[in-house]
């Protein structure tokens, strides 16, 4: 089955687990297109709402040792750096690094690259972080509950970790806009909420189609693994565009709607 996706891709569900190397393979086939996106303006969610939410959650981060997991081709991490933060940025995926160092070699902002597995950032680091940020990866990590381990291993006490990640109550095994007549969007329906399951997802209109596979759990599970691990939950956000940024782009409409991305923010 197939589901209409609200962003161009379209996603099915798997019963399987998915391992780092699949997900590495899976980043570095789509890195370029990825890349190609966000520097084309295609990404338009993430700059209409989700990643301004999610740098002002962070606030003043200016001066602070702040480590970006899933950086991708350095999105998220440039925007720290550009706030005075003294950024690293981390991932799987060797051609998403390579686009992220050919921006700062375009345009230096001081951010030190490392390909390193969320999952294992403790064996990586031995001096603590101030500050962890990570722009919608942790869906996508086999072990998020790991993943989140080994953050708040690398964290001095005190520090923050601002997490943004899928919507777990709309980013579900089915998940369908229904529409009336004239193709206008009623409602979301969504089901299978709480199988825990691998979703993959067909990008669909990027320079080329790729695939890449998350992990679904459910909200539940998430503040699970986030208080077990010993975090304190200092905030808790549902970023949605503005009135005026769907004006401007009426496609976000369906984001004014219904979550679609969630923001952790959490102290050690
Ligand atoms: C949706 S992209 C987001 C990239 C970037 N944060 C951004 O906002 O543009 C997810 C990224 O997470 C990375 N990733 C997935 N699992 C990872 C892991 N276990 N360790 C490090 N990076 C991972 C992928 O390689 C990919 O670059």
């Amino acid at each position: 089955m197939r589901w209409e996706f609200n962003h161009g891709a379209a996603m099915t569900e798997h019963g399987d687990a998915i391992d780092s190397t699949e997900v590495r393979d899976a980043w570095d086939r789509a890195a370029d297109a990825y890349a190609a996106g966000q520097a084309s303006g295609r990404d338009y969610y993430r700059y209409e709402f989700f990643g301004p939410a999610q740098v002002a959650v962070c606030g003043d981060v200016a001066g602070r040792r702040l480590l970006d997991v899933g950086c991708g081709a350095g999105y998220f991490a440039r925007e720290m750096a550009l706030r005075g933060a003294r950024v690293t940025g981390v991932d799987l995926s060797p051609r998403m690094l390579e686009h992220a160092r050919r921006h700062e070699a375009a345009a230096p902002l001081g951010i030190d690259y490392r390909e390193v597995d969320a999952e294992a950032l403790d064996a990586a680091f031995a001096e603590p972080f101030d500050v962890v940020t990570s722009c919608l990866v942790l869906q996508d990590v086999p072990r998020p509950e790991a993943a989140l381990r080994a953050i708040h291993a690398v964290l001095r006490p005190g520090g923050r970790a601002v997490l943004s990640m899928a919507h777990p109550c709309t980013d579900t095994p089915f998940r369908e806009w229904l529409r009336d007549d004239a193709g206008r969007k009623q409602a979301l329906a969504v089901d299978r909420y709480f199988a825990r399951t691998v979703l993959r997802t067909d990008w669909r209109g990027w320079a080329y189609d790729f695939t890449t596979a998350a992990v679904h759990a459910t909200l539940e599970d998430w503040f699970r693994w986030v208080l077990g691990t010993g975090f304190t939950l200092r905030g808790f956000h549902e970023p949605r565009p503005t009135e005026a940024a769907v004006r401007a782009r009426p496609d976000l409409e369906d984001a004014a709607r219904v979550p679609y991305f969630m923001i952790l923010d959490l102290a050690r």
